[in-house]
């Protein structure tokens, strides 16, 4: 029970720390920044579809244009949790985290943020297709979702739609993005799985999966990629992956992850890539602020 309260206690002091500063939560000093050495495009690279210039922008837009459209039923998203497809009171939490992600990347000159957890079930999924949803609405910006879950892929029935062909198809190169990838309200591209992935950590290691994803983001210019990965503790995919990525959003739930769960993957995954922050799901907790906000609206 002690336990319990210290961790909710930490969780707590997290979610004030994010609230009072423009990092999202627990982010760990910050020392020289990682940079993902897996993405030659950096260098030369657009950022962004502004610096995508005459015919290239025109090659891009119509990659865009290309691909299938996803037609979210509102009923399905919001049994799911996920609020973010208008912008309404109960999407508020989920578009101050998107504004304070996007704002902190582009800072840094990232664009690729991993979200995971210490343990199972802490709500990444429901995270990641939040914030992919609420980036919809900013029309001026290009997102790609990711789920990179191989073992227990989610986001499909999340939000309500099947792909026609695996991620592990395309990642391997025997389908194209095009045909792999589905589209809300044409700036958000979402790739997809159907089914667990045997060979998961060979796939998410593969170089083959690095060049695809290269690939990805010079043909199609995105600002932000976003990748739901399994648990940190849960077998050895998500270290298999990070080399692929920026920075990383750690999630936690309060009353189930354990603070050194958290302190632990914390540690871990600041070994591989930049740590964003830490945001805590399912807080009951109702500080200060929240009383007001609520009492003024
Ligand atoms: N704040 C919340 N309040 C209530 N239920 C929630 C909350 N966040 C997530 N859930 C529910 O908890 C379950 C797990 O959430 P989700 O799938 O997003 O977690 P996950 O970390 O991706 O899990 P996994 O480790 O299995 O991939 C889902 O049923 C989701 O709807
Ligand atoms: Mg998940």
């Amino acid at each position: 029970m002690e336990k319990l309260q210290k961790a909710l206690n930490d969780a707590r002091e997290a979610r004030e720390n994010a609230l009072r500063h423009p990092s999202i939560g627990q982010a760990k000093p910050s020392v020289a920044p990682k940079v993902n050495q897996n993405d030659p495009a950096r260098a030369a690279a657009p950022q962004g579809r502004r610096a995508v210039q005459g015919s290239a922008s025109t090659q891009v837009d119509a990659r865009w244009a290309e691909l299938m459209p996803y037609e979210p039923n509102p009923d399905h998203l919001q049994r799911n949790r996920i609020l973010t497809l208008n912008a309404e009171p109960e999407s508020n939490p989920f578009d101050v985290l998107r504004t304070k992600v996007f704002m902190l990347m582009q800072q840094n000159g990232w664009k690729r943020l991993a979200i995971t957890s210490p343990n199972k079930a802490c709500g990444k999924t429901t995270t990641a297709c939040n914030l992919a949803v609420g980036l919809s609405r900013q029309r001026e910006h290009r997102t790609i979702l990711f789920d990179m879950d191989l073992r227990r892929p989610s986001i499909s029935d999340q939000l309500g739609r099947r792909p026609q062909h695996s991620i592990k198809a395309m990642l391997t190169g025997e389908v194209p993005p095009e045909s792999q990838m589905i589209c809300l309200r044409g700036n958000v591209a979402i790739s997809m799985n159907t089914a667990a992935v045997p060979d998961s950590t060979q796939v998410l290691m593969a170089g083959r999966t690095t060049d695809t994803l290269n690939r990805i983001q010079e043909n199609f210019a995105p600002d932000i990629m976003i990748f739901d990965l399994p648990p940190m503790f849960v077998a050895d995919d998500t270290r298999a992956f990070l080399k692929n990525v920026d920075c990383a959003l750690i999630v936690a739930r309060a009353e189930h992850t354990k603070s050194s769960q958290l302190d632990q993957c914390e540690r871990e995954v600041a070994e591989l890539t930049n740590v964003l922050g830490v945001v805590l799901n399912d807080c009951r907790h109702v500080s200060r602020e929240d009383e007001y906000s609520d009492s003024y609206y």
